[in-house]
């Protein structure tokens, strides 16, 4: 009796430790995601109502989040052959530091709603896989925790809430905790209006406590010049849209400009995001880098986007979706599926080097696409 019962708790045991094990094995995150659209769908499904509508949403009618994926929709590609694209280079220098594949991750306010570590989530993830993460100042736990998380080159952003010694405060702040750049995004002079949000009366944990927003509206070139004159690190300016715009940045002496919309999150019925890329790209040359995002969730569209002169994107959304769906690890396996998409689109196109991509790879295709948020998920809509 005693032998049988000892055989039936190792056979519970076995049955456990296999349990455990199969649970396991459904934890791996390599093995959970093999498609991008499955961190949207897993958001989706883990997510209230209003923290999806927060990530997914953008202003007004949503127009100008539409048009960012419609502008990627409509290049097609032009694929060279034979050219032994068995070893492919992707990774690129940022002031110094290298990123594997030419991607950061955005800056994404908030994240405390919906990872846990909030901006240290993404922080690890970039440090893990390879690449930069742009941590937001309307993110907790805030700039210095971040910066004690690991020890790997990490970006600041700020949005301006306070008169310039607090703005100079917080930048020599990033400064002593050596961070590799100042981005100032300036696409802000007015809270963009998020229907979504608004709809509901539903405001974001760094929202409701936000105040200083006349300092935004009052930020100026003149600022910058005054930043310029003791900020060591590179600065970049986020929510450049224009070539006029981006010519002023390099006048001022910005490192970086960084070609974005915001997602569409802030002024509605602007052009899409990489039909504006080209235009800077070719005004700014080697004057100062181009960093560039709107609507990028696949390896194609990075792709697109360094043909048309972009030295790297930012991954918004996306980055969001992962975090949302498991948290640090689950965005080093989005960042490794985007890098198979980008090497499967190289090798397909015949390109060794992420800098032999150029225009020449691309061509317009104006019959495909529809303007639609997830167009790069098709198959999301036919249930898998
Ligand atoms: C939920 C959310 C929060 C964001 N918060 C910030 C922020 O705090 N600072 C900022 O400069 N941009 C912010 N952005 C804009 C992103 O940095 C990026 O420009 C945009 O998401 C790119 O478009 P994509 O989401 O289509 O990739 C946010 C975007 C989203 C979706």
């Amino acid at each position: 009796m005693a032998f049988k019962i000892n055989f039936y708790i190792v056979q519970f045991e076995d049955l456990e430790n296999k349990m455990t094990e199969k649970k396991l094995g459904s934890k791996i995150v390599g093995e959970e995601y093999l498609v991008l659209h499955e961190f949207v769908k897993k958001a989706r499904e883990k997510l209230p109502k209003e923290t999806w509508d927060y990530l997914i949403g953008a202003s007004e009618t949503e127009t100008t989040f539409k048009r960012n994926r419609f502008a990627l929709d409509n290049i097609a590609f032009r694929p060279r052959v034979l050219r032994d694209v068995e070893n492919v280079d992707l990774s690129v220098d940022l002031f110094g530091h290298n990123l594997k594949m030419p991607v950061i991750l955005a800056p994404i306010g908030s994240m405390q709603d919906f990872v846990d570590g909030a901006g240290t989530a993404p922080t690890l993830a970039a440090s893990e896989f390879g690449i930069m993460h742009m941590i937001s100042s309307t993110c907790m736990p805030g700039l210095e925790e971040v910066a004690k998380s690991v020890n790997y080159p990490k970006l600041f952003q700020l949005y301006v809430r306070g008169n310039k010694d607090w703005v100079d405060d917080n930048i020599k702040n990033a400064m002593d905790h050596n961070y590799a750049g100042i981005c100032l995004t300036v696409d802000l002079d007015a809270y963009g209006r998020r229907e979504r949000d608004l709809a509901k009366r539903y405001r974001t944990t760094s929202r409701q406590s936000a105040s200083g927003f006349e300092h935004q509206m009052r930020f100026s070139w003149k600022d910058i010049d005054r930043i310029k004159s003791y900020c060591h690190l590179p600065i970049i300016i986020k929510g450049i849209a224009t070539k006029e715009d981006a010519l002023l940045a390099v006048e001022h002496g910005v490192e970086v400009v960084y070609v974005s919309n915001h997602g569409g999150r802030q002024l509605d019925y602007g052009l899409g995001g990489l039909n504006v890329l080209p235009e800077i790209s070719e005004a700014i040359g080697n004057n100062a880098k181009v960093i560039f995002d709107g609507g990028i969730m696949r390896g194609t569209d990075v792709v697109k986007a360094i043909a048309l002169g972009a030295d790297c994107v930012g991954i918004g959304r996306l980055q969001g979706f992962a975090a949302a769906a498991g948290g640090s690890k689950a965005i080093v396996r989005m960042l490794e599926l985007l890098e198979l998409e980008i090497l499967t689109a190289l090798r397909l196109l015949g390109v060794n080097s992420i800098f032999d991509l150029d225009d020449t790879y691309l061509s317009k295709d104006y019959s495909f696409g529809k303007l639609s948020a997830l167009s790069a998920f098709p198959l999301i809509d036919e249930g898998y």
